[in-house]
C-alpha cells in the first residue's frame, strides 16, 4: 500500500498554443484535451501532463522523466534533431554522467524546467517506453520549500513515503516511481544556478489501493489538517503550500520494486 507514481502534473503557462509546439510539436507528447485555456499532454499511458492559460507572472516548475538508461543517448540525439537547447553546466558540458545515471536539461517556452534522466540500476521490459523519448514514468517534480526538513517529515507521516539523500536543504521523498525533490530556496536549480521558487502547481499522485487513501485520511484527521475528497474517490490536501491530490490508479503496484529503486523494497 503505497503512492505508486505520479498521475497527473498541472501547471500554469503564459501560451497554450506555445506549449502546443513545444511539448507536442518538439516533443512529440500526444494530446488528450485541448481548449482555449487548457491544453492535456499524455506523455505516458500512467501520466497526463496538463497547462492552464495564466494572466499573471509564473515561476518555473522542475520536472524529470526517466527513460532507459539504453535509450538515453539517442533521446539526447532527438532533442538535439528537434532544435532543443540543452542547458550547459559551469564547465560548459551538457550531459552529466553522475556515477548511477546520466541526465540532461532544458527548458520550455515559460521557463520550466525539464530533465531526461537514466539510471543504469532500472530494470528495462517492466514499464512500456512512450513515445519518441522512450519515456518510462515522471520520475521528479520539485518541490522548493522554506523548511526540508520539516516538510519531507510531514510527509513521511501523513503519506508514508521514504527519503533518499538526506540532507538539511534537499531530500528526496519517494512513494514507488515518483520522486518529491524537497529543495530549499536557498538552494538553487542545476546546472543553470535558477532561483528554486515555489510553482503554482497540481501534482497528483497515484495510489495503489483504497486503504492506502483511508489510511492517509486517518493520519490528516489525526494532525487535524483540512482535506477534500475528490471526485474521483480521492483526495485533495493542500501541504507545504502545494496542492496535492491522491487517487487510485491502475499503475502496477509491483513496477517500483521490479524496476530496482532503491527505495521500493519490502519493509524499506
Ligand atoms: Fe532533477
Amino acid at each position: 500500500m503505497m503512492i505508486t507514481h505520479y498521475s497527473k502534473l498541472e501547471l500554469y503557462t503564459v501560451s497554450v498554443a506555445g506549449v502546443k509546439q513545444f511539448y507536442h510539436d518538439q516533443l512529440g507528447f500526444p494530446i488528450v484535451h485541448e481548449s482555449e485555456s487548457e491544453i492535456v499532454f499524455q506523455p505516458t499511458v500512467h501520466f497526463t501532463l496538463s497547462f492552464w492559460q495564466a494572466a499573471e507572472a509564473l515561476t518555473p516548475a522542475h520536472l524529470a522523466f526517466e527513460v532507459a538508461h539504453s535509450a538515453f543517448d539517442q533521446a539526447v540525439d532527438r532533442l538535439r534533431e528537434r532544435g532543443v537547447t540543452l542547458l550547459k553546466w559551469p564547465d560548459g558540458r551538457t550531459i552529466d554522467d553522475f556515477g548511477t545515471g546520466q541526465n540532461v536539461y532544458f527548458r520550455d517556452g515559460d521557463g520550466h524546467l525539464l530533465e531526461i534522466i537514466s539510471h543504469t540500476y532500472v530494470q528495462e521490459g517492466v514499464l512500456p517506453p512512450s513515445g519518441e523519448f522512450g519515456i518510462l514514468y515522471l520520475r521528479e517534480v520539485g518541490f522548493p520549500v522554506d523548511d526540508v526538513i520539516a516538510f519531507r517529515e510531514r510527509l513521511v507521516q501523513l503519506l508514508a513515503v521514504k527519503l533518499d539523500k538526506v540532507y538539511d536543504n534537499f531530500t528526496f521523498a519517494i512513494g514507488g516511481t515518483a520522486h518529491a525533490v524537497l529543495a530549499s530556496k536557498e538552494r538553487k536549480w542545476f546546472p543553470i544556478g535558477m532561483t528554486a521558487l515555489p510553482p503554482k502547481m497540481h501534482v497528483t499522485f497515484g495510489v495503489s489501493s483504497a486503504d492506502f487513501l483511508a489510511q492517509v485520511r486517518t493520519a490528516l484527521e489525526a494532525k487535524e489538517i483540512r482535506y477534500k475528497k475528490a471526485e474521483n474517490g480521492g483526495l485533495h490536501v493542500t501541504l507545504g503550500g502545494y496542492s496535492l491530490g491522491m487517487q487510485v490508479a491502475s499503475f502496477p503496484e509491483e513496477a517500483p520494486a521490479l524496476l530496482g529503486l532503491p527505495c521500493s523494497g519490502k519493509g524499506m
